[in-house]
């Protein structure tokens, strides 16, 4: 049995140390907000925040993140207030089938935290490994400023 901090609750889980965080989020603890895209760290669609920087969790060995605090989309409000990316995202509707938007979310809100008010270049050096099968990047850049301060 391991203990994982998610989204600031802790839970017990009786799970492989060499299961990934992804399959702990999604299958053991019913957070789907956290999704399957390629599971080889390439698109994104699986980004969460471990201490604050955003990591891709199929990737991730869940044994590693034990003593570690991991947020994921379903977290990210702080007492009911959705985060200003997801407000941004909420407001401007970038996105088309939105499949990578919890990716694209958690990666955005973890450049804020380093840069709140961040170029251009530095939003696509950050979103680089962020897939969009739409193609809405223009759009997505434009939220992520509406974001910014
Ligand atoms: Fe993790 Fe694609 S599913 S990077």
């Amino acid at each position: 049995m391991m203990i994982l901090t998610i989204n600031n609750i802790r839970h017990e889980v009786n799970i492989d140390a060499e299961a990934t965080l992804l399959s702990i989020l999604r299958d053991e603890l019913d957070l789907t907000g956290t999704k399957y895209g390629c599971g080889e760290g390439a698109c994104g669609a699986c980004t969460v925040h471990v201490n604050g920087l955003a990591v891709r969790s199929c990737t991730t060995s869940a044994g590693s993140v034990v003593g570690k605090s991991v947020t994921t989309i379903e977290g990210l409000e702080t007492n009911g207030i959705l985060h200003p990316v997801q407000q941004a995202f909420l407001k401007s509707d970038p996105l088309q089938c939105a499949y990578c938007a919890s990716g694209m979310i958690m990666s955005a809100a973890a450049l804020l935290r380093e840069k709140p008010a961040p170029s251009t270049a530095d939003i696509n050096t950050a979103m680089n490994g962020n897939i969009c099968r739409c193609g809405t990047y223009p759009n997505i850049v434009k939220a992520i400023k509406l974001a910014s301060t």
